[in-house]
């Protein structure tokens, strides 16, 4: 038997064992065993805060086991931050004081905000320095993030803790009967793997190997919860997954199969919600999904471990690992302000409306992610530390802040053609969200018809359009880039300004 032939056997035996419906008969849902309660970051809303928000970056010591410290970071927290409740219309002061001793930056992830204020490469905020930015809401409802992104650096901050949720609100948003109650029947979820050694989470180190296929670790951590149980009420429940991977790819799934419903993707709610049984997530996605517990029985959020590498091995052997576990339990019910269901319709997603057509863009741009550039570099690498940074690329160059790549005229609908020569890439533009027109050749499936910023290409061409209202200059632009924080650090983005005049 040849090797591939065995791989492949191992990987279907491997499928049909896990299949619950085999094993153990219909219906069989499982026992709790997750050891750890799910930490549930606190929230700030911009309201009770009068909007203005004071928040620490820090050194952290943080449990990702009882009782055995780990070396981290933080916002105001010793791992991640605070979930930062913004809305619609308004405008928020936040104030962010670096004390980790480096610099670095705060970069609002979905949110569409003018270059001066978005927190890209440019908006370095030095150490012992604060960041005093406003951030003028104009958006629909929305799961969004915040991280760093310093030149060179991102990938390390993310991975030390830095990351925490922006959600804007609107009106629909707090209209519709959805389950609303922050920590109990709305839960953030920011799904992570790392590497622990003695219970210790291994600090941020790589390769030039592992910065061509992306940190890939083995253990799933959720809101730095390692083997996460919640406690929730018995109905439904509404997770804000957010993949804050530095590049692993997750296929989430419930046990038995059961499904649950997509309801929302980066930018906003979709127009109904998407009945579907499993769901990929590359780095720097969000998605909202409706789970249905009012069985009362423990359901378990799973997933299958992906890697960004088509003819990678661990694709092959798919590791399935439990994400979390959830209790329902009608005690908790008392908790809730009020029970959320599941409405029929979400939203009025206006570009799948007859009203705005691949016609009314006015540019098309093409941009194809290099990988096959990195192998000079590699060797270059050997001998230039420097060069580490420069391996890979986006239309034959690699990131440079001395280059504008691309201007944009702002008000303009403009289609972007990605494409890759090698690997998955999570591809992902600051200012603005996208819809997706079609993805190699067709049309994007139904759970994918919404308001994103982040897309994964494949081998095919991959359109999305979108409109720029809002400016980005020189001094500073907007990016655009591959979300797998080791190849953005390597050189895979570019940048772009969005003025008036649609000139450098
Ligand atoms: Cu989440 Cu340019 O980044
Ligand atoms: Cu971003
Ligand atoms: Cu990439």
């Amino acid at each position: 038997m040849k090797r591939r032939q065995f791989i492949q056997g191992i990987a279907l035996g491997a499928g049909a064992a896990s299949t619950p419906s085999l094993l153990s008969g219909c219906l069989q849902k499982p026992v709790p065993v997750a050891a750890n309660a799910l930490n549930i970051p606190p929230l700030i809303d911009s309201r009770d805060a009068r909007h203005d928000i004071q928040i620490a970056i820090q050194h952290g010591e943080h449990e990702f086991y009882k009782g055995i410290k780990s070396k981290t970071k933080g916002f105001n927290a010793n791992y991640l931050g605070p979930t930062i409740r913004l809305y619609d219309d308004e405008d928020t002061r936040l104030r962010f004081t670096n004390n980790i001793g480096e610099d670095t930056t705060v970069h609002g992830h979905g949110l569409h905000v003018t270059g001066m204020v978005d927190g890209g490469p440019s908006n370095v905020i030095k150490a012992g320095e604060t960041w005093d930015v406003t951030l003028p809401i104009r958006q629909q409802a929305s799961t969004n993030w915040y991280h760093p992104h310093l030149m060179g650096k991102t990938a390390e901050h993310v991975h030390a803790g830095l990351a925490g949720f922006y959600w804007v609100e609107d009106k629909n948003s707090q209209s519709l009967p959805l389950p609303k109650t922050y920590g109990v029947d709305d839960i953030p979820l920011v799904v992570q793997d790392r590497t622990f050694i003695d219970k210790k989470m291994k600090p941020y180190s790589v390769t030039a190997e592992q910065i061509m296929s992306g940190l890939l670790e083995g253990t799933p951590v959720v809101n730095g919860t390692v083997d996460a149980y919640v406690d929730v009420p018995s109905g439904w429940v509404r997770l804000r997954l957010l993949n804050g991977s530095n590049a692993r790819f997750y296929e989430f799934y419930l046990q038995g199969e059961q499904t649950f419903y997509k309801i929302a993707t980066e930018g906003g709610f979709l127009e109904t919600p998407v009945p579907i049984t499993k769901m990929f997530m590359a780095p720097g996605e969000r998605n909202e999904i409706m789970i249905d517990l009012s069985d009362g029985q423990t359901q378990e959020l799973m997933a299958v471990f992906r890697a960004p590498s088509a003819d990678d091995e661990s694709l092959i052997f798919k590791e399935k690992k439990r994400i979390l576990e959830l209790r329902p339990d009608t005690k908790l019910n008392v908790k809730l302000k009020s029970k959320g269901t599941l409405p029929k319709n979400l939203n009025v997603v206006t570009p799948f409306k007859p009203e705005w057509k691949r016609e009314q863009a006015s540019v098309t741009r093409n941009f194809m992610l290099n990988m096959e550039m990195a192998e000079n570099a590699t060797q270059a690498s050997k001998h230039d530390n420097h060069a580490m940074h420069h391996m890979l690329g986006i239309n034959g160059k690699s990131m440079s802040r001395d280059r504008i790549d691309e201007t944009v005229k702002k008000g303009d609908i403009e289609i972007w053609r990605i494409q890759v020569d090698e690997m998955l890439h999570p591809f992902h533009m600051h200012g603005t969200s996208f819809m997706i027109l079609q993805h190699n050749g067709a049309p994007p499936k139904a759970e994918n018809r919404g308001w994103k910023d982040v897309v994964v290409i494949d081998e095919g061409v991959t359109e999305v359009i979108m409109k720029f209202d809002f400016e980005a200059t020189k001094k500073d632009p907007y990016m655009y880039h591959c979300h797998i924080l080791e190849h953005e650090d390597a050189g895979m983005m570019g940048q772009f300004t969005v003025t008036l005049t649609g000139e450098k």
